[in-house]
């Protein structure tokens, strides 16, 4: 991987706060820490166009007492089994269950099944965390 150098002209004070935050987020030098940036903003655009190839993890917050909510996320999961990859589910107490699914394909299709199951009645909270197969970086 060839590397190349380039000069950045920014106000003192907006260099000073993101050196603190690098500095406090454990970065040994401002190169990483802008490299990282520069990743974060193409995985971010990545998703906005359809037909891209990506992953994410889905997670969901629910109450398993909820009639028929264990059945419906099941059942979309496997009309979907081409872009689920696996699924972990956490018991968090007597009525709340955590779930984390990976699920990978277009980014318009990954998104269109997080937000199926997101939407179903009776799930709490839901995140689809966006990243990156990390081919394009
Ligand atoms: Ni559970």
């Amino acid at each position: 991987m060839a590397l190349e150098r380039f000069g950045v002209s920014m106000d003192k004070g907006l260099l000073e706060r993101f050196d603190e935050r690098i500095h406090r987020a454990g970065y040994a030098n401002r190169s990483e820490a802008i490299r990282d940036v520069v990743r974060d903003y193409l995985v971010r655009h990545e998703w906005e166009s359809d037909e891209v190839q990506v992953v994410g993890t889905l997670t969901l917050v629910y109450d398993h007492h909820t009639r028929q909510l264990e059945d419906k996320l099941i059942e979309i999961q496997h009309d979907h089994h081409d872009l689920v990859r696996c699924a972990t589910h956490v018991h968090l107490d007597h009525h709340n269950c955590l779930e984390v699914i990976v699920i990978s394909g277009r980014a318009a299709d990954v998104r269109s099944l997080a937000e199926g199951l997101i939407s179903i009645r009776g799930v709490k909270h839901g995140e689809l965390t966006c990243t990156t197969t990390g081919r394009g970086i």
